[in-house]
């Protein structure tokens, strides 16, 4: 495992914040829900890009990653961890929760409300190919499935695809044409949205799945489930300022900053994450 490194600079900053990652940007959609639900909380936010996607990596990669991630955070710190990452919870959050003391709290495919909710039977879920493989998703599959028909469709390429902020070209398009159409034709009504990368493809992906197919993400329920744990152990922000948000990276500076400002906004500034 990589030995993390603590920076003088930059430790006091993450004193009592709640660190969020992602292996990239995709995590951006859980943080938008956190900052919603949470406006006074310092916010740290890491996008592993150097190491992305982990959607296509093997389980002992996205555990050493994870694990890597997660311990610096700690070191730091924070008092808080939000896993903004499908694929690195359903293959690695039992092992981060084994190593640390801090809430760990961890995004994954929203199966069970959209067996709730769909009107056909038939849900299908859109994932990295790790997250489709998992003995996670496997179990929720088995838990919640026995009456209905759950579909699962690995989507290769997408993630890249939002890394580059390439949210709206031809090319973007023709991959959710070829991931969607065999859900629809096998009768979905309801979509999950099980990599965080994909809430930034909503409009598109709701125009070739048509306006009766329900899209569920599940970053406000993260969110909410963020906010229980730090209200039950008393740690919630006391301050009365807007928190502050920072991005760090430990991929491509001008990549991971072109798309950070696509999809946070303009004035997010990400600084180089001290840690292979
Ligand atoms: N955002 C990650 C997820 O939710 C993408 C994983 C990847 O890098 O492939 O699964």
């Amino acid at each position: 495992m990589s030995k993390p490194l603590v920076s003088p600079q930059i430790a006091p900053q993450f004193q009592g914040a709640i660190g969020v990652f992602d292996s990239g940007v995709g995590g951006l959609s859980v943080l938008r829900a956190i900052r919603a639900a949470l406006p006074h909380e310092n916010l740290v936010y890491v996008a592993d890009s150097g190491h992305a996607p982990y959607g296509d990596q093997t389980d002992a990669h996205i555990t050493q990653r994870t694990l890597a991630v997660g311990n610096w955070l700690a070191e730091q710190g924070v008092k808080a961890i939000t896993i903004a990452c499908n694929t690195a919870t359903v293959v690695a959050a039992k092992s981060l929760r084994e190593q640390t003391h801090l809430p760990v709290v961890a995004i994954e495919p929203a199966i069970k409300p959209a067996v709730a909710l769909t009107r056909s039977g038939v849900v299908g879920v859109l994932a990295t190919s790790q997250t489709v493989q998992s003995a996670a998703v496997a179990r929720l599959v088995e838990l919640y499935g026995a009456e209905k028909r759950i579909v699962l469709q690995a989507c290769p390429g997408l993630v890249e695809q939002v890394e580059r902020a390439d949210l709206h070209s031809a090319e973007t398009e023709g991959l959710l044409r070829q991931f969607v159409t065999p859900l629809l034709a096998q009768g979905a009504d309801t979509l999950v949205l099980g990599c965080t990368h994909y809430p930034f493809l909503r409009d598109s992906i709701q125009r070739v799945a048509g306006e009766g197919v329900t899209l569920l993400d599940p970053a406000e329920a993260v969110a909410r489930e963020l906010t229980r744990r730090l209200s039950n152990n008393g740690s919630l922000s006391t301050q009365t300022e807007s928190g502050r948000v920072q991005f760090y990276t430990t991929g491509d500076m001008a990549q991971t900053q072109h798309a950070v400002m696509r999809l946070w906004g303009a004035t997010a500034k990400v600084h180089a994450m001290p840690l292979d």
